[in-house]
This record gives structure tokens, C-alpha cells and sequence, in this order.
């Protein structure tokens, strides 16, 4: 990587430096730990495991940060940018900043700094279950916090606000609850992604096999035809995620999955971008993975639908 430039702030000379070479193949679709700090611990979370770049002293400047996205964007022609981290609302300012640089953003949050007003953008904010459950992996107080920014947040800024759930084995018991919950808040919807677990997780977080996790896959499905409007998961796509045929849009070790078509810009060693195996970082297993994008992309293209690869169920 070579100093290309400089520029100055107080008094301080920053060198904006080239990002990591991820070869010359354009990336549609792209995410970006936007920071690896975090003010939450959640039980799931992939960020945080062993095998991931994920240190949080490794923070990239300001500067650099808007100037290799822009280096990215333009050489592997990127369209789509999903902000997320850790928390990327810790960055807030340069998160607007940096939200310019690509035509279509999202940003996944965690909700507890407030609801950013970015018109035209979608904004996913994370909840896990109703309120006891939610704070059991989120943390105490999380749930109410998140509903208040919710609540309070300017609702004709043009900014589209969805609530994200990530369903395990350990909250899989609460989703019928957490709809009815919700169900009236004012958000566009509610999107799901299931559980994706690392190669040896046999934690509570995971379903003994595909077999279990099909029935809460069927709830969902029945909960989407009883409220079709608010879930923002589509019937035909979650049918793909069955144990009958979800390998044939996984492959063996995800070499059929069509999220490795997005660039994973992990935050690494340095002040540089990682790409790691996939979106979910380096140790996943691929046969139990539960990223509901896979799903939704091979439904859509099958359907000849062109689109973005989004990596959050919120891609419906
Ligand atoms: C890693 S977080 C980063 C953004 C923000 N901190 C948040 O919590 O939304 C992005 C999304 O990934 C989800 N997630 C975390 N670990 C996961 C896992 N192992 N499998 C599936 N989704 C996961 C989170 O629940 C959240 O909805
Ligand atoms: S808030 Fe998001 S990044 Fe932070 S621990 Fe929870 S899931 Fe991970
Ligand atoms: S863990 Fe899931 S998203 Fe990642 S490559 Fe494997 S199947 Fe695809």
C-alpha cells in the first residue's frame, strides 16, 4: 500500500493510503465494517468470533475510510453498500458522509444511538424477540431504548426503518410473540435471517440439525400469510431455505452461494480492509448457515428478477 496523498487536519498530515487489492473482478454488492467497536455483546454475533479481523484498535481514519471506498467503488464498480459493524452509528458523521459515495445504502444498526435520518436509504434495526428475550442477548434496557428511538424519530424524513430479527434455537419460541409485539410499530416491516453458526457451534444457538430448524421456518411462513404486508420475507424464498434443497443453493462449502458474490471489507491489521470466506467472516459452516439472502437471491434470479444482493433479510 503507498501514500497517494495527504491531507491535512489540525495540523496533522494524514496519508491516504491505497486499499488492500482484492483482485479485478467487480463486486456488485459490498459490505463494510464500518468500525469494529461495539457497545453491545449479543450471544450471536458473528463479528466478534476468533477467526475474524475484528480488533477494535484497528480503526481506519476518517480520511481513508471515504477515500478507499471511493477507491473500491470505482475499481470493482460497486453499486450497493451495506454499512454495518460492530456499530456503525458509533462513526455516525462519517457514516452520512461516507452514504454519499455509493448510489443504493443500507445501514444495519443496533438501534441504540438513535435512528439516522438518511432519506431514500433503508435503515435495518435489530431486535431479537420480545422485550425479556431480546434484552436476555441483546442486553438490559436494550429493547425499550430501541422502541423509544423508534417512536421518537421523525417518520416523514423519507427514511425507510425496518426491524431486523436473527432467529435461534435459543429465541425460536418467542417469534410468534415478537410479531404480535411489533406488529403496529411504525416501521415499513419486519425482516428475519436464521442463525449462522461457526463449524464446531454446539451452542444453544443452534438447531440440532435442518430437520428442527424447518418448523420454525414453517411458522414463518404462516406468519407471513397471516401478515403478508409487514414480513418482509417471501414465501418462495424461505421454501428454498428447507432441509429437502437448501444445499442446492449452498454447495458443498458454499461454493453455490450467491452471497460470495458480495466483497466482505472487514476491518484488519493496520487500518486496512480484510476480505474474509464470506460475508459471516472465516469460521462458518456452510451446510447450517441460515443467511436468508442466499434464499432470496436464488428465488429472484430464478424468477428472472435482477437486483442487488443484499446480505440482511432485509432483502425481500
Ligand atoms: C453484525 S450486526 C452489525 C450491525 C449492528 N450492530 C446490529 O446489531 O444490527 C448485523 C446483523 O447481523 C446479525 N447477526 C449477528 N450474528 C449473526 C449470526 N451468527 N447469524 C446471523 N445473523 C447474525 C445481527 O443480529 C444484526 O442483525
Ligand atoms: S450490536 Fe451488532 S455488532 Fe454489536 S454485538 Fe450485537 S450483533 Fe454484534
Ligand atoms: S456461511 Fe452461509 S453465507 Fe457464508 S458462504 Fe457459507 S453458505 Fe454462504
Amino acid at each position: 500500500m503507498g501514500a497517494i496523498a495527504s491531507v491535512r487536519k489540525s495540523n496533522t498530515a494524514i496519508q491516504l493510503r491505497e486499499p488492500t487489492d482484492f483482485g479485478e473482478r467487480n463486486f456488485q454488492s459490498a459490505l463494510v465494517i464500518f468500525t469494529n467497536a461495539c457497545n453491545l455483546e449479543c450471544s450471536h454475533c458473528f463479528v466478534f468470533r476468533d477467526d475474524n479481523p475484528n480488533e477494535p484498535r484497528d480503526k481506519m481514519d476518517d480520511a481513508n475510510m471515504l477515500h478507499q471506498l471511493r477507491q473500491l467503488r470505482d475499481k470493482h464498480d460497486i453499486k450497493y453498500m451495506l454499512f454495518m459493524g460492530g456499530e456503525p452509528m458509533i462513526r455516525k458523521d462519517l457514516l452520512v458522509e461516507a452514504m454519499k459515495i455509493f448510489e443504493h445504502c443500507s445501514i444495519a444498526t443496533n438501534g441504540t444511538y438513535g435512528i439516522p435520518s438518511v432519506p431514500g436509504h433503508l435503515v435495518s434495526v435489530s431486535l431479537d424477540g420480545p422485550e425479556g428475550p431480546n434484552d436476555a442477548i441483546r442486553g438490559e434496557g436494550v429493547f425499550r431504548k430501541v422502541e423509544k428511538a423508534i417512536r421518537e424519530r421523525d417518520m416523514g424524513d423519507g427514511t425507510s426503518v425496518m426491524l431486523q430479527m436473527v432467529l435461534t434455537r435459543q429465541n425460536e419460541a418467542h417469534l410468534e410473540d415478537f410479531v404480535e409485539e411489533v406488529k403496529d410499530w411504525p416501521v415499513t416491516g419486519l425482516a428475519f435471517n436464521f442463525y449462522v453458526p461457526t463449524r464446531d457451534d454446539d451452542s444453544p444457538l443452534v438447531w440440532r440439525d435442518l430437520k428442527e430448524r424447518d418448523l420454525v421456518v414453517e411458522r414463518l411462513i404462516a406468519l407471513k400469510r397471516r401478515y403478508p404486508s409487514f414480513i418482509k420475507s417471501n414465501i418462495g424464498s424461505l421454501e428454498l431455505m428447507m432441509s429437502d434443497v437448501c444445499k442446492e443453493y449452498i454447495g458443498e462449502d458454499g461454493e453455490k452461494c450467491l452471497l460470495r458474490n458480495v466483497l466482505p471489507l472487514y476491518m484488519g491489521d493496520e487500518g486496512s480492509f480484510e476480505r474474509t470466506f464470506c460475508c459471516y467472516g472465516n469460521d462458518v459452516d456452510c451446510e447450517r448457515c441460515g443467511a436468508y439472502g442466499i434464499f432470496n437471491q436464488a428465488f429472484h434470479l430464478a424468477q428472472g428478477n435482477e437486483g442487488h444482493l443484499l446480505i440482511t433479510g432485509a432483502s425481500v
